[in-house]
Order: C-alpha cells, then structure tokens, then sequence
C-alpha cells in the first residue's frame, strides 16, 4: 500500500530537482523495457540523471544497473526515457513505479509510451515481432490502488490504452513498413516462467503475449491522467508453445537480436507525437 504522505515529500523533492536541471517538462515519457535500451542512442542532445538522484524513482538495490533518466530530443519531439523499472516479482510490492509515474504526471508529462519483453501466445508473431498492446489482463488481481482515498481510485480501464495513440501508432506502422501485431498482454507475476497450462488459460482468456510488468504502471497512470501506450517485443514462444526451454538468457539474446529494429520503431512512433494535435500545448 502506498504511503501517500512519504511519497508526496518525495515526490516534491523530485519535482525541484527536474525542474531545476531540465525545465518544463517533455509531453512525452518511455519506459523502456527489456530489450529497448537501444532507444537511448537515438535520443539527441541527451541529458542523464540518475534514479539516484529522483528520491520517488525506484531505488536500484543491484549495482551495476543502469538506472537513470534520459532527456532529449527524438525529431521534433522532447522526451524523456527511464532506464529502469521496478517489478512486483523483485520485492512483491506492485507500487514500485507509483512515486516515478505521478512525478512524471505533475511535472507536467502527457503520454507514458511503456515497452516491454514479452512471450508470445500467437504463431502469427514469433520471437522478434512487435505488439501494440490495446488492452491488459491482470491476471495476478493485484492492484497498486489498493489504500487509495477518494472515487478517483475505480478508475475506468475501458480503453485504458488510448484510442488515439494507438491509431497514429498503426500509421507510423504502415509508413516505415515495420509489421506490427496487435492484442492483448497478460501481465504474470512472475519471477518464475508460466507453465504451459498456464498459458493454455491465458490463451482462452484472449492474451496474446504474456509478460511480467506493465499492468501495475497502467493502473497508475491511469489513476493519475497519463495517457498510455504500450509496445511489446517478443521475445519467445511463450510455455508450451515451441520445443525450446524458456531462459531469462534466451529472452535477452532474442531481445538484443531485435532491439535495433525496434528502437527504431519507437523513435519513430515518438517523433510522430510532435505532430499529434491533442499534444499540442
Ligand atoms: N513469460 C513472461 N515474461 C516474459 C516472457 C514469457 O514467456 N518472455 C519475456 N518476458
């Protein structure tokens, strides 16, 4: 549960400081998850900060790391990348990105663009296929809301990816000729790999990739007004679905095989936002 009243102290602290190193806000935030760091070499006149210095960003507790914010430009578009998410499956605490997402949200940020690793439940998108993600399932139930005061807590998850960035995603799709699927990602708790008749439920339930983060950061930039977009690379064949013995090394490799082609597509996908008309300030 989250302690609002610690988190909003940090949360001021953050806000000082990136308005002191930065200025006005990006309208733009990626998360970037496995596989996508590849997008931080396409940012220009690229500003770092640590996570370390952003007391609501998770805190790394493994050295080595990379845990830091990237500020730039991206064409037209100011954006701001986070290297570094927290996991439910690292301390069973699904709140981990809430203190992240609102700094974000009151520093003024628009659009949180998530990007994840995920294993796929479709033949028709094998390993390094890309999904626009246009809705969730929570298979866990477990909700980073939960303590929460007020209404605003029951918040609508009807197209809880919006509708408009999705559409100008497709587009950029068919513009630069990258495939790119479409469905449902069903978050698992992880840190264990599903088993295969996990995922033959998952598979009747509608998913079509499954994957071990995103839901929790929806919930809450939902909660707090962020729109949201989601991209997911897939990294393999989800349990059950190919011969091969699901490895977190195998997820790795298969998503450094692909992560240029689809940094690529997410710079693209972030250069477009320049010319999105509800974007503009
Ligand atoms: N399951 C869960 N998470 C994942 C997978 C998977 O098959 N691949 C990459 N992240």
């Amino acid at each position: 549960m989250i302690d609002n009243k610690a988190l909003d102290a940090k949360i001021d602290a953050t806000l000082a400081r990136l308005n002191s190193q930065f200025g006005a806000a990006p309208a733009v935030a990626v998360v970037l998850g496995s596989g996508w760091s590849g997008a931080v070499s396409l940012v220009e006149q690229a500003q770092r900060l640590s996570y370390a210095e952003l007391p609501a960003f998770p805190q790394p507790k493994v050295e080595g790391h990379v845990n830091e914010i990237v500020l730039g430009q991206i064409g037209a578009q100011r954006v701001v990348m986070l290297r570094g998410r927290a996991h439910t499956y690292e301390s069973g605490d699904c709140t981990g990105m809430a203190g992240a997402l609102r700094s974000l949200k009151r520093w003024g940020v628009k659009v949180l663009l998530q990007t994840n690793a995920s294993g796929s439940l479709r033949p028709s998108m094998p390993p390094g296929s890309l999904m626009l993600i246009n809705d969730h399932i929570n298979a866990p139930q477990r909700s980073p809301l939960v303590g929460e005061p007020g209404s605003e807590r029951f918040v609508d998850m009807n197209q809880a990816y919006d509708r408009e960035l999705l559409a100008n995603a497709r587009q950029v799709a068919a513009q630069t000729g990258q495939v790119l699927g479409e469905g449902v990602y069903c978050w698992a708790l992880g840190p264990q790999f599903e088993t295969p008749a996990e995922i033959r439920m998952f598979a009747a339930w509608g998913a079509d990739a499954v994957g071990m983060s995103t839901v929790p950061e929806t919930i809450l930039a939902r909660h707090c007004g962020l729109r949201v977009m989601g991209l997911a690379l897939m990294t393999n064949m989800a349990a059950g679905l190919s011969e091969e013995a699901l490895t977190h090394a195998l997820t790795l490799q298969q998503a450094q095989a692909s992560g240029e082609r689809a940094a690529g597509f997410l710079a693209a996908v972030v250069a477009s936002l320049a010319e999105l008309p509800s974007l503009q300030a």
